[in-house]
């Protein structure tokens, strides 16, 4: 089990398999990209199944998440989804995309075991989309989305930044559009992740401005609390339900009490937490001829370091050396 000196336990395991992105979104990348990491660097197939085989079967986690960058660019994934899928006890499989590509490849993801996928769009105007992402592929991300229902990857759910002077008005655009599609919408807080140090807290879309803004045009009742669980999401019903909208707010209403999550980054560190400054190095190990038994005893004291939580309240916050997009989100 990974434990942590907080008493919180971690089932859920997001993996990054690749830091590279077919987008570049404001908040996340600069237009140039990144120094991706070189492919030696990167955790093999074979190396990502070992870890998530040793996660699932002597560490208690029961839902694996696949990240990137952007996830669907790793030529491996559907293999990686089929032998995680054969894992005992088989594990809840999700992947966060941008929804590019997800078209051709949806059903295929399917069938190799695939449970479920959550999508970023940000606006339902193409050309928000073209100034937001610096890429014209806003009609891609709509037939990956309608590609993902299509196959039963449900529920789909849509995550949304909202950025001041961009974005910030498409809140009840964005929920009516959802709701008309059948997705599960969910606003984000934008946190201080991007490597440009754009963020500003003055300037974030807070929670607090998408309820209101949600309110001019529809009713919105709170969720019971119990249903929440560990979930970063609070989510209300839509004028009545049965459709939902959450919001995941990382920055004023943060839910690290109940976190139950640890992450493993492209190149095979261990992250307690997404704005931890510490990793611990499994890809090592594992070159090294570490057994699986070795393997989970170094996962399991990298958590129980495993801080209260995020500091991004602390007057001395320093952001993770690593972005967002070589986190996994
Ligand atoms: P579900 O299982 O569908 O609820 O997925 P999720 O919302 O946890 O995952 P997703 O990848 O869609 O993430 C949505 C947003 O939540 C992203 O911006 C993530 O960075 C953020 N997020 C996910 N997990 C955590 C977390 O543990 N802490 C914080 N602060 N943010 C998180
Ligand atoms: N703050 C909040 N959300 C972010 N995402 C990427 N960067 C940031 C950030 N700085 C979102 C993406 C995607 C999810 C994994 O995280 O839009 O939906
Ligand atoms: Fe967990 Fe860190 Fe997110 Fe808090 S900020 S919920 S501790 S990953």
């Amino acid at each position: 089990m990974l434990l942590d000196t907080y008493g919180r336990v971690a089932t859920d395991l997001r993996v990054s398999l690749t830091d590279r992105c077919n987008l570049r979104c404001t908040y996340c990348m600069p237009e140039e990209g990144l120094s991706w990491l070189a492919k030696p660097e990167l955790l093999t197939d074979d190396e990502i199944v070992r870890l998530v085989s040793v996660a699932v079967t002597r560490l208690g986690v029961t839902e694996v998440r696949f990240t990137g960058g952007e996830p669907l660019l790793r030529p491996g994934l559907a293999g990686i989804v089929e032998r995680c899928a054969a894992l005992r006890p088989r594990p809840r499989l999700s992947l966060t995309s941008n929804g590019i590509g997800l078209e051709r490849t949806a059903a295929a993801l399917r069938a190799a075991g695939l449970d479920r996928v959550n999508i970023s769009l940000d606006t339902t105007d193409p050309e928000v989309f073209r100034r937001l992402t610096r890429r014209d592929r806003h009609a891609d991300v709509l037939r990956g989305l309608a590609a993902a229902r299509a196959a039963g990857l449900t529920p789909v759910k849509v995550n949304a930044v909202l950025m001041p002077g961009i974005n910030d008005g498409e809140a009840p655009d964005l929920l009516a559009w959802a709701v008309e599609n059948g997705y599960e919408l969910r606003f984000i807080e934008q946190m201080p992740l991007d490597p440009q140090h754009g963020w500003q807290r003055a300037n974030m879309v807070t929670a607090g401005d998408i309820l209101r803004s949600l309110r001019t045009r529809f009713e919105l009742a709170p969720e019971a609390e119990a249903e929440r669980g560990s979930a970063p999401a609070e989510r209300w019903t839509v004028d009545g339900g049965p459709h939902r909208v959450g919001v995941i707010a990382s920055v004023t209403r943060p839910f690290c009490g109940s976190c139950d999550r640890t992450r493993l980054t492209a190149d095979g560190q261990v992250r307690t937490c997404l704005f931890a400054r510490e990793e611990s190095d499994l890809r090592g190990a594992l070159r090294a001829g570490a057994d699986d038994a070795e393997i989970a005893r170094r996962w399991k004291t990298a958590m129980w370091g495993k801080k209260a939580g995020s500091g991004l309240d602390d007057p001395s916050f320093l952001q993770p050396q690593r972005p967002m997009s070589a986190i996994g989100g």
